[in-house]
């Protein structure tokens, strides 16, 4: 089964899911991760919000507007990239979701996407999918622009688009780490054509 079909088949077995108690908390829909399924990067952020919910795919909405700038700003493209949340349900009022939703979700539904995808890098949007890859302990303020390793996929945790648009000035940083990724998926595509 190529790429496409295996994403779609998560789909079909999960757009009804009420494996968690988001399911009768007045969701619209399952939101899943969208775009390239051989993507070398793949962003993960929080929930879907409002506008997710509406429209069935993840950031789409403000904080998914200025994710795509910055993604440009890079040099690629919201198609390149493979985009997913940790929780696929938008929790009511836009609250944090709960640990058992998160658990649940990331389990059914974000770690078969990412075998799938097996993208080279993944930036972690915010605390939320930050910890859901990288483990409770970790703080988003002290491990933002590094490279963590998990199955052989580089995690770069940065923070969310949300957090910018509340704070601006530290747009200068989420660029910085973008940079950082860039760089490393240029460095691997110049080894593996001088390879060939
Ligand atoms: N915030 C998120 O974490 N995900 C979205 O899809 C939109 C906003």
């Amino acid at each position: 089964m190529n790429k496409q079909n295996i994403l779609n088949k998560i789909k079909l077995n999960y757009n009804k899911c009420e494996n968690c108690a988001l399911a009768k908390q007045g969701r619209k829909q399952v939101v899943f991760g969208q775009g390239n399924p051989n993507a070398n990067i793949m962003f993960i952020g929080e929930a879907p919000g409002k506008d997710e919910d509406i429209q069935g795919a993840p950031f789409v909405g403000r904080a998914g507007k200025l994710l795509i700038k910055m993604i440009e700003a890079i040099g690629y493209k919201r198609e390149d990239a493979y985009i997913s949340n940790v929780v696929k349900c938008r929790p009511p009022n836009n609250r944090t979701p709960l640990p058992n939703e998160t658990n649940v979700c990331k389990k059914l539904i974000l770690f078969k996407e990412i075998e799938t995808i097996n993208p080279k890098v993944i930036c972690c949007l915010g605390a939320s999918a930050t910890q859901a890859l990288l483990g409770k302990d970790i703080k988003i303020s002290n491990s933002r622009g590094l490279f963590f390793n998990l199955n052989n996929i580089k995690i770069m945790p940065t923070f969310h688009p949300a957090y910018l648009l509340r704070n601006p000035k530290a747009k200068k940083q989420v660029c910085e780490d973008l940079e950082k990724i860039n760089f490393y998926l240029e460095n691997i595509k110049n080894r593996d054509n001088a390879e060939k």
